[in-house]
């Protein structure tokens, strides 16, 4: 319910000066430990979007990401920081906040013409978001959706994912 979420959304831990001085870092950890707290936002992330299957990015969308799958019965697919997948289909370059980065998808996951959910917990500058974006279209499949916890509206990343449909649970 829109109650059960908006308790949810509370327990964000926000910590300033993480992971540098000036950044204020949301946390959605006490979040995902609150049983209650999980439930909503797994149930509002997914509902009413129709998709084959999950895509979390690394590191909090995978637990948010497979929570979503095994409620609404689809499998997920985890998006990597480099280095970690013994067998990539694809990578994108993009930029951060803070620094560069790069998503892999792993070889043997998502099939051409799959509607896929992308979930994350936070949206910043979009930078991470386009790049899962890239990575589903690049493999032929669609994005249903983009669907974050948290979306930081002032730094605008939501014109990085133009063209599709971005769910946030909570801006700030
Ligand atoms: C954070 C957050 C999002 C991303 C959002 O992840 O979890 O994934 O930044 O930022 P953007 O919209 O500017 O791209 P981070 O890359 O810090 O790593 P982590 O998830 O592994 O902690
Ligand atoms: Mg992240």
């Amino acid at each position: 319910t829109d109650d059960a979420l908006r308790q949810a959304v509370g327990l964000i831990r926000e910590v300033p000066d993480f992971p540098e001085p000036g950044v204020l870092f949301r946390d959605i950890s006490p979040l995902l430990a609150d049983g209650a707290g999980l439930n909503a936002v797994v149930s509002a992330l997914g509902r009413d979007i129709e998709f084959d299957v999950v895509a979390g990015v690394e590191a909090r969308g995978f637990l948010v990401g497979a929570a979503v799958a095994q409620e609404f019965g689809t499998g997920v697919i985890g998006l990597r920081k480099p280095g970690k997948l013994p067998a990539v289909a694809d990578r994108v370059d993009y930029t951060l906040e803070y620094g560069r980065a790069t998503l892999e998808l792993p070889a043997d996951t998502l099939r051409a013409g799959q509607r896929v959910l992308i979930v994350d917990d936070v949206l910043a500058t979009g930078g991470t978001l386009g790049a899962a974006c890239r990575l589903v279209r690049q493999a032929d499949a669609e994005v249903a959706a983009a669907a974050v916890v948290l979306e930081l509206t002032a730094l605008e990343g939501r014109d990085k994912i133009m063209g599709e449909t971005v769910r946030a649970l909570l801006r700030a």
